[in-house]
């Protein structure tokens, strides 16, 4: 399990629950710094969501899967709606928040440890870009042939992505330059996060154009079957189930 002082995170949802101030500090492996906008998204109820989140969920039907769960806004925005989700995080202060603010079946785990015995689900939501959970194409696809065994046959992914290639910024035009060089996707991340005195272990995060989700996507039993996009580089992809063989 993640150690307190590994698990940045919890510290920023935890903290911010509590109406602690608190900051999202994004380290990167070039060394650029960055503070997101944090916490207060992750607590925003159905009404603040950005309007491509809102049109995706009409999209999340049956028994749904909510992966890197945060702080709970969309399994409480589900299950108020009826449905039933189990919503997961490696995070134990996040899962601890998801708890106390009324989640009902909220559970320490990461990504690659969903398996069948928690049942099958006809919904996958990875909100807040969490695509980017996937790290690399390759662990992508390896994850999502698994989801596919863990999902009913009209299941869906709905999987939040921001379009790397959409920043003008110098400094992230040179790292996609750097990951070039390096054989990898010029929107695969190695970042740490820090809140406070926690720290997360370097992780890798995947940020996708459209483009790249469908081919990382293709031979995995999905197919990105609609995007839906905002008025920037965030994004969701539908995946549905392709009918071909993995
Ligand atoms: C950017 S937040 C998004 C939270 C939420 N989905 C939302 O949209 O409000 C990312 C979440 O993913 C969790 N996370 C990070 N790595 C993970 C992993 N390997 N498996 C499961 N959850 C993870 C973090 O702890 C954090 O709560």
């Amino acid at each position: 399990m993640l150690s307190s002082n590994a698990d940045g995170y919890g510290r920023l949802i935890y903290d911010h629950y509590r109406g602690l101030p608190s900051a999202e500090v994004i380290e990167r492996d070039d060394g650029w710094f960055g503070v997101s906008a944090g916490a207060p998204a992750y607590f925003a109820s159905f009404d603040e969501w950005p309007p491509h989140e809102r049109k995706a969920m009409r999209y999340a039907r049956g028994r749904v899967l909510d992966i890197g769960c945060g702080a709970g806004r969309v399994a409480l925005h589900l299950q108020a709606r009826g449905q039933e989700v189990v919503a997961v995080d490696l995070s134990p202060l996040a899962v601890k928040t998801c708890l106390l603010r009324g989640v009902h079946d909220a559970r320490i785990l990461p990504i690659t440890q969903v398996t069948r015995r928690f049942g099958e689900f006809d919904t996958i939501v990875m909100f807040g870009n969490n695509f980017g959970l996937f790290g690399n194409p390759h662990r992508a696809r390896w994850l999502l042939r698994r989801f596919h065994g863990l999902t009913s046959p009209k299941a869906r992914i709905l999987a939040e992505s921001r379009d790397p290639y959409q920043s003008k910024h110098a400094d992230h035009r040179r790292y996609h330059q750097l990951n070039r060089s390096r054989r990898r996707l010029p929107g695969q991340l190695r970042i740490r996060m820090r809140c406070g005195r926690a720290c997360t272990p370097w992780f890798d995060y995947l940020l996708v154009s459209p483009r790249e989700m469908g081919a990382i996507v293709a031979g995995t039993g999905w197919r990105v079957a609609k995007l839906i996009r905002s008025n920037g580089p965030v994004y969701v992809g539908v995946l549905e189930k392709a009918g071909d063989k993995i």
